[in-house]
């Protein structure tokens, strides 16, 4: 069956949501943001009112909907795009995705909407746990400076202000919670290609991802 899996994985504020979100537009695939995922079941973990320390109280996501469409992320129809990014979800969504149920959840869901197809799927676990085969893996690094830098100016423009040491703690902080977990902590795959975004422009990354991805293509012959 066609079809290529480009897996991106880094750490927060390195610029895999942007830039996975570019090359799918470019290239006229389908992205996946695993992120958006894991901060919809915070959001919906706050919003019912569970002891969030609590993993057996995640059971509501038997029967929740959760879903990455086109951008958008959605709890059953709900769009939430905007909601998952309040401090409250980003505060608690290390937590909330350190739990293994959470992420059998989610990891089965993602491996379903990645079966067919081109795909872009960004996260910390892409490429060791959720499509350890994939066609590409990228690891996009970037200081935690330059990455608070890039956070503030997303915050800014949609009118939130913030202290450039209060953003670079909370980086750290995340970091130091998605690495040392013990349930598939944010770590490179052994077969990824490492990309240092630190001096490098949003464009700039997206082509050398488009070069890796075509000279892949080449080789395979899809
Ligand atoms: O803020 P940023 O865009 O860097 O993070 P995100 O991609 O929205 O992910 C938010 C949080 O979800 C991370 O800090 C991880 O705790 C968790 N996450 C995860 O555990 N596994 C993934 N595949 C993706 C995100």
């Amino acid at each position: 069956m066609p079809g290529f899996k480009l897996a991106i994985d880094g750490p927060a504020g390195s610029g895999k949501s942007t830039i996975s979100s570019l090359i799918a537009k470019k290239m006229g695939w389908t992205h996946i943001d695993t992120g958006a995922m894991y901060r919809a079941v915070t959001l919906q973990a706050i919003e019912h009112g569970i002891d969030l320390n609590d993993e057996h109280a995640y059971s509501f996501l038997e029967t929740s909907n959760i879903h990455y469409d086109n951008n958008k992320i959605y709890i059953d129809d709900r769009d939430v795009t905007e909601d998952i990014r309040s401090e409250a979800v980003t505060k608690n969504v290390s937590l909330v995705s350190s739990f293994p149920y959470v992420r059998k959840k989610l990891v089965d869901l993602q491996k379903k909407a990645a079966e067919k197809g081109y795909i872009v799927m960004d996260g910390r676990d892409i490429g060791t746990v959720v499509l350890p085969h994939a066609d590409l893996k990228i690891f996009l690094t970037a200081n935690v400076e330059e990455r608070a830098k890039r956070r503030l100016k997303e915050n800014l423009k949609k009118g939130k202000h913030a202290e450039i040491e209060h953003v670079i703690k909370d980086i750290a902080t995340r970091d130091e919670k998605d690495s040392t977990r013990k349930e598939s902590p944010l770590r490179m795959a052994d077969d990824a290609i490492i990309l240092d975004t630190t001096h490098l422009t949003i464009d700039e990354v997206v082509s050398k991802i488009i070069d890796l991805t075509d000279k892949k293509e080449n080789k395979h012959g899809v």
